[in-house]
């Protein structure tokens, strides 16, 4: 059984004190809720406040995630990140191919492709994200983006691989706009994608990997979102910068 995946994406937001203020305010909010035992609640902020927000997270039930890594282990990368160096400071997951990386720092499908191989080689669970622009969605693209997006990144990853890995449907439309895709939107691509890693691997496989929504998901629409069929968590921009609408979108995940 597939797990349910909450992730907040901090992006470039927060200093030092108010990373360490939100992780509190998380932590303490979720101590009386009933999580369950398959949901994972994930914390990305910005690389530099990695190890202070792990301190705060300490043996609870909220894992760390980095926003981005690069594929090369080490080296004379100036500026970059290993997926080594965000393990040795305990994040299990990273997310690979945001639109804001692919579009602001020119990621390509293949680029994506060799993040995901290099984060899975050391232990990290990749959530990789794909989505439509709007003039795609309207020029009935949506399924063709999606589609190359998803084999690309999977393109030579194993089985074995593949299921330590998540995908996050985001249509760009619907991030940091207020506009969240509607929930038959949002089931339709799932189900396609879910079509598509099947067709990749076997329909098992595709029953075992997560598929998160991102895209304006907030404390009053996670709900309505979550009980769609095939939606497997949420991946949160805004509302994850919220300590309660954070908690509240967690809370609707636990249950459901
Ligand atoms: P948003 O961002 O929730 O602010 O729309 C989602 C994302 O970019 O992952």
């Amino acid at each position: 059984m597939r797990n349910t995946i909450i992730a907040g994406n901090w992006k470039m937001n927060t200093n030092r004190s108010s990373s360490i203020a939100l992780a509190d305010a998380i932590v303490d909010g979720l101590r009386a809720e009933h999580l369950g035992d398959n949901l994972d609640i994930v914390l990305c902020p910005p690389f530099v406040f990695i190890p202070l927000v792990g301190e705060r997270i300490r043996g609870g039930r909220i894992r760390l995630g980095a926003q981005t890594m690069n594929n090369e282990p080490s080296g004379a990368f100036t500026g970059e990140v290993s997926g080594e160096m965000l393990r040795s400071v305990d994040c299990a997951y990273v997310i690979v191919g945001h639109s804001e990386r692919r579009t602001m720092f020119a990621e390509s499908d293949l680029d994506v492709c060799y993040r995901v191989n290099a984060a899975q080689e050391v232990g990290l669970s990749p959530i990789i994200c794909v989505g439509e622009t709007i003039v795609e969605r309207e020029k009935g693209l949506m399924r063709e983006v999606v589609e190359r997006q998803v084999r690309t990144a999977l393109d030579g990853i194993l089985e074995f691989a593949a299921r330590t890995c998540a995908i996050a449907y985001e249509p760009i439309w619907a991030i940091g706009t207020g506009e969240n895709a509607t929930p038959e939107q949002i089931e339709e691509a799932h189900g396609f994608i879910r079509e598509i890693i099947g067709q990749i691997y076997t329909p098992e496989v595709a029953e075992d990997i997560p598929i998160l929504y991102g895209g304006s998901m907030n404390a009053g629409n996670a709900a309505s979102i979550l009980a769609r069929p095939g939606v497997d968590g949420g991946l949160i921009g805004g509302a994850s910068l919220d300590a309660a609408s954070f908690v509240s979108i967690v809370r609707a995940a636990a249950s459901r």
